[in-house]
């Protein structure tokens, strides 16, 4: 169907599919976009909160939190997926934040070699970031993400409304991301979340509305360009390398160790692609307004002692994401021992 007045639509086309981000659709409309005998994958929170809107759907509940996102998580799904007589002919609806996404995409993938699904995304972070783009992977061993598989949902369902029961620390998370994309490419969005900050941060109906619309279509554009990450798409982890490094040593949230990683990020810019000063003071200013920490004051020696163990590291070298102005990145291949001589100098 096509979408409503005050829905807007960005397509994600790829060689296998077409992938439709419907911002400002209402979890009501779902059944128009399905098509034959669906179950949902819903988070268990999700489903507390908005038990009405999924009555009529068989449903599988997914235990919130990263653990749902690992081999005995998928087992209990595939488990009850073959109690329930689910074959290929149902669709798979993933319901929730990245957690629940993450599971569906992948369940729906791999689960009698693929049956179709769409996903009904319910955080900040899962309507700039996690239900866009094709990516459903589970966790192993530690590792993050390191299983999965690369397929596009037929539709994602960003209904802005659920964003209004989500814990504050869980739309910080989101800003992060919002803030990422507006740094690597595009600096209208940087001076729009800066000037608008209030009614951003309030959940002001048509400003979230822009947001979201805009860093689907930075996010879309991307991953049209280079789908499975082998340049380009690399550019979206800007803050992430030394991010990662920070999440796991400090146990800090997604958002938080992303945006110190954007700092540090940063200051590697101005001393290696040229960033002005005046343009990093106001990057730290902006994620500051949005109550995000910018405080570097990590051992170097532990940073780098966990990015060598990044899974995207190669043997001595790592792809870095630095910026060249605000709302303009480069992608730099960077040996750790000269990382490591920059961020010595720095700190
Ligand atoms: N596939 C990708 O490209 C991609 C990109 C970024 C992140 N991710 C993954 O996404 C996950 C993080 O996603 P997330 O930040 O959405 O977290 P999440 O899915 O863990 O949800 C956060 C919390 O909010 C609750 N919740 C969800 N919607 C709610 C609502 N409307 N109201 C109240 N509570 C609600 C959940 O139960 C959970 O407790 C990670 O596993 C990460 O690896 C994937
Ligand atoms: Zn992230």
């Amino acid at each position: 169907m096509s979408p409503t007045g005050n829905v807007s639509e960005v397509l994600i086309k790829t060689k296998a599919s077409t992938s439709r981000i419907l911002i400002g659709e209402s979890i009501e409309n779902l059944g128009n976009y399905v098509s034959g005998r669906a179950i949902l994958l819903v988070d268990k929170n999700v489903q507390k909160l908005y038990k009405d809107f999924f009555k009529n759907y068989d449903r599988i509940l997914i235990e919130p939190g990263e653990n749902s996102k690992s081999l005995d998580g998928l087992k209990n799904i595939y488990g009850q997926l073959l109690e329930k007589g689910v074959d290929r002919s149902w669709f798979i609806i993933g319901v929730g934040g990245g957690v629940a996404t993450d599971i569906a995409g992948f369940v729906a993938s791999t689960y009698m070699r693929g049956l179709r699904f769409g996903f009904v995304s319910t955080t900040l972070l899962g309507q700039v970031d996690a239900s866009i783009g094709g990516k459903n992977g589970i966790n192993f061993e530690g590792y993050k993400n390191i299983i999965g598989v690369f397929r596009q949902p037929e539709f994602v369902i960003c209904d802005t409304e659920f964003l209004k029961t989500l814990p504050g620390k869980e739309l910080v998370n989101g800003f992060s991301e919002i803030i990422k994309y507006s740094l690597i490419a595009d600096s209208e969005l940087f001076d729009y979340l800066d000037s608008s900050y209030e009614s951003i941060l309030a959940l002001e109906p048509s400003s979230t509305h822009r947001v979201i619309k805009r860093c689907v279509e930075i996010k879309a554009d991307i991953v049209m360009r280079d789908e499975k990450e082998s340049f380009e798409r690399r550019k979206l982890n800007f803050g992430h390398t030394i991010g990662h490094a920070i999440e796991k040593l400090s146990g800090i949230s997604h958002g938080m160790a992303v945006s110190i990683g954007m700092v540090a990020a940063l200051r590697i810019s101005r001393a290696v692609s040229g960033l002005k000063k005046e343009d990093e003071e106001r990057a730290v200013s902006l994620l500051r307004k949005y109550g995000l920490p910018t405080d570097f004051s990590y051992g170097i020696d532990e940073i780098m002692g966990a990015i060598r163990k990044d899974k995207k590291k190669e043997v001595d070298s790592i792809y870095f994401v630095l910026l060249e102005e605000l709302g303009k990145s480069v992608i730099r291949k960077m040996k750790f021992r000269d990382l490591k001589k920059v961020l010595d100098d720095l700190c």
